[in-house]
């Protein structure tokens, strides 16, 4: 059983919390700790936590406290970590690591020289549909994957400080590219060093300092690309959607909007429908079970078995820094309007590169298959390449 010390009782802080007490049902929060004493005493007595606080440092060393989980705004997860580090403590920060990948080095620093337990808390990878789709990509069923594109968009945060640069690092970019720059990451395999990206971003609609739409391409090692479509300006709800193509199969995901719960109503119910949901009445789409369709669930689940059990979770800071140096390139390159280089101080390869090209599949002795295709009329067509004169052609397999 562990301790916990949940720093952050906004949205985030609240899932969380109903993840942990939930589902995993081992751990227990000792403290919580808000911007106001007022609001962690009303979330501590709402969830029966026995203390609470405003002080972030008193929530880290409450002695009872072994893991503190930051659910704080983005500028606050620095010191927050640096608090946890130096009380000896595990540390499990949700996304993005750090403003920029300068703060998510100095964090995954000072968890490593202190020898805590670390966890990145990126959600969107552990979806109970996410986790099966990745497992079938590992096992070989898409080939050798070429394009993972993500998406989230929805009509903005919630919450001022993420519309305000100096205290979030940035807009849609920071908030939610994190989130598609690593489920590309996961399926196209960590081993991969993503070597450049290119990045439109712009702000379209909203009076901030930062975009609130962006599409970015991250090119990695082996090839492949990782696309992100992330915006603040996107109306109807939160679109959180996946497609992975690779040189044998292809995975399309739906996490929230037509998931296959859709209802229609005239008059409404006078309230919360779903996360980002634009409104109670029309047609809607209700997630049944939004805490497991995020991912929180299978998160914590692998985060506290893997500090019990003395391993590394899925997610650590490496994998946080990992991203947030993606992102860093990702604002250059919105602003030069090139490719640019992704700037990895501690590149850390597992070893296992994928080496090989895309297949080349023979037809006979002189020609390589490009396509075959059964046409309308019940032929089959096969589209050919000459091995030695490159010459394309086709041959007609009468029905
Ligand atoms: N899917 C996800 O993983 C996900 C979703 C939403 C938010 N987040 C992340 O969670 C973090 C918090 O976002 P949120 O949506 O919960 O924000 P929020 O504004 O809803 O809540 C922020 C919380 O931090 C507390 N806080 C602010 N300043 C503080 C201070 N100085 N000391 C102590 N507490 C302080 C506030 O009182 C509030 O409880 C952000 O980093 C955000 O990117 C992650």
């Amino acid at each position: 059983m562990h301790k916990i010390a949940m720093l952050g009782t906004g949205l985030i802080g609240r899932f969380y919390t109903m993840s942990l007490l939930k589902y995993r049902g081992k751990d227990e929060i000792r403290v919580v700790c808000a911007a106001e004493d007022e609001e962690a005493r009303k979330f501590a007595q709402e969830f029966g936590i026995p203390r609470w606080t405003s002080d972030i440092e008193k929530a880290v060393n409450d002695p009872e406290v072994d893991t503190v989980i930051i659910g704080l705004p983005n500028y606050l997860h620095k010191k927050a970590v640096l608090v946890a580090a130096k009380a000896g403590k595990a540390v499990l920060c949700t996304k993005p690591l750090g403003t920029n990948a300068a703060e998510a080095l100095e964090m995954l620093r000072a968890v490593e020289k202190a020898g805590v337990f670390h966890g990145y808390l990126e959600d969107l990878v552990y979806t109970p549909k996410t986790l099966k789709a990745l497992q079938s990509a590992h096992k070989g069923a898409l080939g050798k994957v070429l394009w993972a594109r993500s998406r989230e968009t929805h009509a903005g945060p919630h919450s001022d400080w993420f519309w305000n640069k100096k205290l979030s690092g940035g807009g849609a970019i920071v908030d939610m590219g994190c989130h598609c720059i690593e489920i590309g990451r996961s399926f196209i395999g960590k081993a991969h060093r993503p070597l450049e990206v290119t990045c439109w971003a712009d702000t379209q609609v909203h009076p901030i300092d930062t975009e609130d739409h962006a599409v970015g391409l991250v090119r990695y090692e082996s090839g492949a690309i990782g696309q992100f479509e992330v915006s603040w300006t996107f109306r109807g709800g939160m679109d959180l959607r996946d497609e992975i193509s690779g040189t044998e199969g292809t995975i399309w995901l739906n996490h929230w909007l037509r998931t296959g719960f859709e209802m229609f109503s005239n008059v409404g119910q006078g309230g919360y429908v779903a996360e980002k949901a634009e409104g109670d009445t029309g047609w809607m789409y209700p997630v049944g079970d939004e805490i497991g369709s995020l991912g929180y669930v299978e998160m914590f689940l692998d985060m506290f078995n893997a500090m019990d059990s003395g391993r590394a979770p899925m997610e650590t800071f490496y994998d946080g820094y990992i991203v947030n140096a993606i992102i860093d390139a990702c604002y250059k390159a919105a602003e030069t309007k090139k490719w640019e280089p992704v700037d990895i101080v501690d590149w850390r390869s597992s070893g296992v590169m994928d080496e090989e090209k895309a297949a080349l599949k023979d037809y006979d002795t002189e020609n390589y298959l490009i396509k075959e295709e059964r046409m309308p009329n019940g032929n089959l067509k096969f589209i050919l390449k000459h091995k030695v004169t490159g010459e394309i052609s086709q041959k007609i397999q009468q029905s």
